[in-house]
């Protein structure tokens, strides 16, 4: 049986990443995986999320099931930090999900169920694991244009225009934040011109939401999602932990799906968490646990906010020193929309023999559309980058 199977392509970013750790050179510069790391090239457990640990770690006297949506003040204190006051508690389902990929996978599998005719619109380019996600699953993705090399910013026009094609019931997936892999991301007028359309269509917004507090900010960061899931009668949102709480591997996130009362909600809600039951079983509960104690207690959620905000503008500070530093080689402003891009990651603009020059030349690895993890670089390893871009014709 088994020898019926075929090779699957394997994940790019993936790939990546284990390539880095086989480079026996000496001086490498990882900027591939979307994993955060401070100037010394560590990803360290955030202050207040070590603490959380430690108590937790007192505290716990079970290893018992929690229950199939996860824990309820997890999911209420989530809802909080994503949508604020935007919607009614009462109208929104929720479950914890083994981070945002696994909320990303039960909202697919939910609109399967509602809607087996639905296509997912994407943004081109988009994460690629949303289209393998939906390969696999076997819907349609449809790439709506989004990304004007050319400026580095967002095709607005082209966009507006790809979107007017979607039918009633169809989803539209849209990066709530900090944009990957590009890193250019929509103003607020222009998501009310996208909440406006899908109205318009009927239409239903799907936000991923996986960079919060990355970008501009975590009340700002969450501006768009809030506006999409006040407007729209239904939102689905898939948010992770696993970025703004550092907690990659302890897999956690929640899906959220925004309804038009609280009585559609309750059946959207057995309809979760059967989808959880189905999948998994009971989520992950270390992390969200982690989450929920670091945000219910003043200090430590004041200690974690303290250190993503130095986080998001070391982030932002190593932007402005590429952007100057290219600037400064190159004699133009071309890269100047490094430093206008927001989150972990902004598409350079290179072809992919550029991209794999510079890997084979000078040990700096990027993803083959040239998005580049920020984080990767620190002050010392910004004009390395920056001379190498420019050696390879950038
Ligand atoms: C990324 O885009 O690099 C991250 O989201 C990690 C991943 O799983 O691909």
């Amino acid at each position: 049986m088994l020898n019926a199977l075929t090779e699957q392509s394997p994940d790019k970013i993936l790939m990546l990443m284990q390539a880095f750790r086989e480079d026996p050179r000496p001086v490498k510069i990882d900027l591939g995986v979307g994993v955060y790391k401070n100037a010394h090239g560590q990803t360290p457990i955030m202050r207040a999320v070590k603490k959380a640990e430690k108590q937790w770690w007192e505290e716990e006297t079970t290893k018992s099931y929690v229950n199939l949506a996860g824990d309820p003040e997890f999911s209420d204190l989530m809802i909080e930090l994503v949508l604020g006051t935007s919607v009614a508690r009462g109208n929104v389902a929720a479950i914890a999900t083994p981070g945002g990929t696994g909320a990303l996978r039960q909202a697919f599998e939910l609109v399967q169920m509602a809607n087996p005719e639905a296509k997912v619109f994407v943004s081109d380019p988009t994460w690629p694991n949303h289209l393998s996600i939906l390969r696999h699953l076997g819907i349609e993705a449809v790439p709506y244009r989004y990304f004007d090399s050319a400026t580095g910013g967002v095709n607005f026009d082209g966009m507006m225009e790809d979107l007017g094609k979607v039918s009633k019931g169809d989803i539209v997936l849209l990066h709530g934040c900090c944009h990957n892999p590009t890193g250019a991301n929509l103003n607020l007028t222009e998501w009310q011109a996208v909440v406006d359309l899908l109205n318009q269509t009927g239409a239903v917004p799907m936000v991923d939401i996986a960079y919060q507090g990355f970008g501009d900010g975590l009340e700002a960061d969450a501006k768009a999602t809030r506006l999409v899931a006040s407007s729209c009668p239904e939102t689905l949102i898939a948010a992770s932990c696993s970025k703004n709480f550092g907690i990659y591997r302890e897999r956690t996130g929640i899906m959220m799906a925004v309804t038009q009362d609280s009585s559609l909600r309750s059946v959207v809600q057995g309809n979760l968490t059967h989808l959880n039951r189905q999948n998994y079983s009971f989520p992950p509960d270390h992390g969200a646990r982690l989450v929920t104690h670091v945000l219910r207690d003043a200090d430590l959620r004041a200690d974690w906010l303290a250190e993503l905000e130095d986080i998001r503008t070391g982030m932002l500070a190593l932007r402005q020193q590429l952007a100057d530093e290219l600037q400064r080689l190159s004699g133009s402003n071309r890269f100047g929309f490094i430093a206008q891009h927001r989150g972990m990651f902004s598409r350079l603009g290179l072809t992919s023999a550029q991209v794999e020059k510079i890997r084979a030349d000078h040990a700096i690895y990027m993803v083959g559309d040239s998005r580049i993890n920020i984080a990767g670089l620190n002050d010392e390893s910004v004009p390395l980058l920056a001379s190498a871009m420019i050696k390879v014709g950038a």
